[in-house]
């Protein structure tokens, strides 16, 4: 299959490109390179042995989409592109649903206008909004949504299941991630936040290395066994193959499905702080702060429909999640920065 990855040069959209390569598929990587470096590029040549084929352009610019349509032949899309920060969309709601609606639009109507009609699209867990009965299920009714982030990713589902029931020849996956860490094993392309990090592992990465001082963790009062928070971690490999699984199931099906990409398993913020520091052998000194606002006790998947469906399950553990992860810290301490 040739695919196109709108936000190809990014933390997950790099690794499904590298996938995508080893199962033999060929990639074209669209990135405005807003939120990544042009240095995954040459990583990406490195790992693969293949040069890439990347077109910086905002996937929104519908001219510049048209023309790497007309350049190419499409089998399907890979959408990743987007804004991705949860506290950011609080503050600036309109470039959160112009950039993240806008894309998705301008995908659709350039694969209209060019007969592609498969699309996986990188939803979020995030989708559930807070609901308090993990395993989540996709047939679980969502419930509100609580930032314009999350909200983004549920709107674009809708449009999505809109346009597969208008258009019964088009096929759709809507991946719902839920929370990926961990790098590639050769430690050449990784997640690179910009800033103080938000999510939990590069934070920690960042205290490991001794950037920052200590994690602060958000709590140990929650309904959990250790009482701090439990998610869903999964490693951003068997992320990237599960894509790989929903366009080669896209190719023979019509319709759109959703589907959660998750290990099952919970960890809390001590599973992973302890499992870390014995992988990797390094300390991670922390204190147990307040809660962070709108955190849950526990978010984790139910996998079953991946891997009826697609015949795919995340297959790497926890430990080769806090390797992989430090690892990439420990190659690139400034991520693609020099
Ligand atoms: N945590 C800390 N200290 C930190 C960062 C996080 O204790 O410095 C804790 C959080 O309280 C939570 C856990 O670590 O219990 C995971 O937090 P993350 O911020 O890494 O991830 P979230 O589950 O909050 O959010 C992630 C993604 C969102 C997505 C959401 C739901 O970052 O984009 O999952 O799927 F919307």
């Amino acid at each position: 299959m040739k695919i196109l990855l709108s936000g190809g040069a990014g933390f997950i959209g790099s690794h499904t490109y590298v996938e995508l390569i080893n199962a033999g598929h060929e990639a074209v990587i669209v990135d405005n390179l807003y939120n990544a470096s042009e240095k995954v590029l040459e990583r990406l040549e490195t790992i693969t042995g293949k040069p890439v084929t990347f077109c910086n352009a905002d996937v929104s610019d519908k001219e510049a989409m048209r023309a790497i349509f007309a350049a190419h032949s499409f089998d399907a899309v890979i959408h990743f592109a987007g804004y991705k920060a949860v506290g950011e969309s609080v503050r600036k709601p309109i470039e959160y649903y112009r950039n993240n609606l806008d894309t998705t639009l301008t995908l659709c109507e350039c694969m209209r206008e060019a007969g592609v009609r498969c699309i996986v699209f990188s939803s979020s867990a995030t989708v559930y909004g807070p609901i308090e009965t993990s395993p989540l299920v996709e047939s679980m009714h969502p419930l509100d949504c609580t930032n314009p982030y999350a909200w983004s990713k549920s709107i674009n589902e809708r449009i999505l299941l809109d346009v597969c029931t208008a258009m019964p020849d088009w096929s759709c996956a809507l991946l719902r991630y839920f929370n990926p860490i961990g790098a590639h094993e050769s430690g050449l392309i990784g997640e690179d936040p910009v800033g103080v990090p938000n999510n939990l592992m590069p934070y920690i990465t960042q205290v490991a290395s001794g950037k920052r001082e200590r994690l602060n963790v958000f709590g140990n009062d929650y309904n959990t066994p250790d009482g701090t928070g439990v998610r869903d971690y999964i490693h951003v490999v068997d992320l990237a193959r599960g894509h790989v699984a929903a366009c080669e199931y896209l190719l023979s099906h019509k319709g759109a499905e959703i589907i959660n990409l998750g290990t099952g398993i919970g960890y809390s913020v001590l599973d992973i702080v302890n499992a870390f520091q014995r992988v990797n052998d390094v300390p991670v000194p922390y204190a147990i702060v307040e809660r962070r606002a709108g955190d849950m006790d526990s978010y984790y998947a139910d996998p079953t429909k991946a891997k009826t469906l697609l015949g795919w399950q995340a297959e790497k553990t926890l430990d080769d999640m806090c390797r992989d992860s430090w690892r990439w810290q420990s190659k690139n301490p400034n991520g693609y920065r020099d």
